[in-house]
């Protein structure tokens, strides 16, 4: 008998050639969990799409299934949200667990990822304890990334935009907690030299901003809903000025990459304009360039929770409660 990474190198070969050039997604995870079920004789084999701000049963193997489950409910909603793979050895275990089915005692739930954004989920059930390790999460995990080469555009509703709010390590970390942001990095947006490096954005001689890029799922939260979230973490009268950072390079600002998000941004700007009755210094304008900041400066305060943060804890907590809202 052979064992388990020898029958995922074949599967894996055999799923690569069977998808060669197509380019249906719901075609792929059909023959795809289809393969997988055939090759290991699993419980229940299937997808869950990301669909409406929700994960919509897609092609599966196996028995009647739940059809809806809500983000960051279950172990497919709980995939979903944290963004990783989940080995669930024993479901009881597992708080929150929905059981499809009763027959059901392990499982494993590997996200789709396409451009970092998930737009599906791999979920498999055993009828045995600890079915599920290393190994698998391995394989299913690339055997989603040929799921991922195919056209999920009806489903995706990526967005992204580039936020600067003076300095940028307490900035990524309050943006990313909110829900329906899917990815954030921090690095310098709109100056005038290559490839800078800290110190010389530093000299304030380069024309950059510290800035957080962000993408998100717009069918969970809206860039409205974003752009409200970042002036509670801003001061907009403020001219190159956050808390106690000074310089250009600590500027506020709204970088968009799609020109038709200048109307919301417009419309959330002349709102808070409104309630200062002053101008507000808050660059908008299209993305010029960006430049990612080192690894040290990513995640920074999630790697140094004592580090230097101009945002006081409380916004934290506001954003981690905070229910997102769509732009319709
Ligand atoms: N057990 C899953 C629900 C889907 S079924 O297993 C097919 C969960 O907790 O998300």
């Amino acid at each position: 008998m052979k064992d388990k990474e020898t029958k995922y190198q074949l599967l894996y070969k055999q799923i690569e050639s069977l998808l060669n050039g197509e380019t249906d997604a719901i075609a792929v995870m059909a023959n795809v969990a289809s393969i997988i079920h055939e090759t290991f004789h699993f419980w229940w084999t299937g997808f869950y799409r990301v669909a409406n701000a929700e994960l919509l049963l897609g092609p599966f193997q196996g028995p009647v299934a739940c059809m809806h489950i809500p983000y960051g409910k279950g172990v497919c909603g709980t995939a979903w949200k944290e963004a990783h793979t989940i080995v669930v050895p024993d479901v009881e275990q597992f708080p929150g667990h929905i059981a499809c089915s009763s027959q059901s005692r392990s499982e494993i739930v590997v996200p789709v990822f396409q451009n970092n954004i998930i737009v599906a989920v791999l979920d498999i059930d055993s009828c045995d304890l600890n079915t599920f390790d290393s190994i698998d999460a391995l394989w299913l995990e690339r055997i989603n990334t040929l799921v991922a080469k195919t056209d999920f555009h009806t489903t995706t509703h990526e967005k992204e935009i580039y936020l600067a709010a003076g300095c940028f390590w307490g900035a990524e970390k309050f943006l990313k907690l909110i829900k329906g942001v899917t990815f954030s990095e921090v690095g310098f947006a709109n100056g005038n030299i290559d490839n800078p490096t800290y110190e010389e954005v530093y000299t304030d001689q380069t024309g950059f901003a510290e800035t957080v890029h962000l993408r998100y799922n717009s069918t969970i939260v809206g860039l409205r809903f974003l752009l409200e979230m970042y002036f509670k973490a801003i001061d907009p009268t403020s001219l190159n000025k956050q808390g106690e950072d000074e310089g250009t390079r600590y500027r506020t600002g709204i970088y968009y990459t799609d020109p038709a998000d200048r109307n919301i941004i417009d419309l959330v700007v002349s709102k808070e304009a409104e309630k200062h009755g002053l101008p507000l210094q808050v660059e908008v304008m299209p993305l010029q360039n960006f430049f990612r900041a080192d690894e040290f400066h990513q995640d920074y305060l999630d790697k140094n929770p004592s580090g230097y943060c101009h945002l006081p804890i409380a916004l934290f907590e506001l954003a981690n409660n905070s229910k997102p809202k769509t732009d319709h």
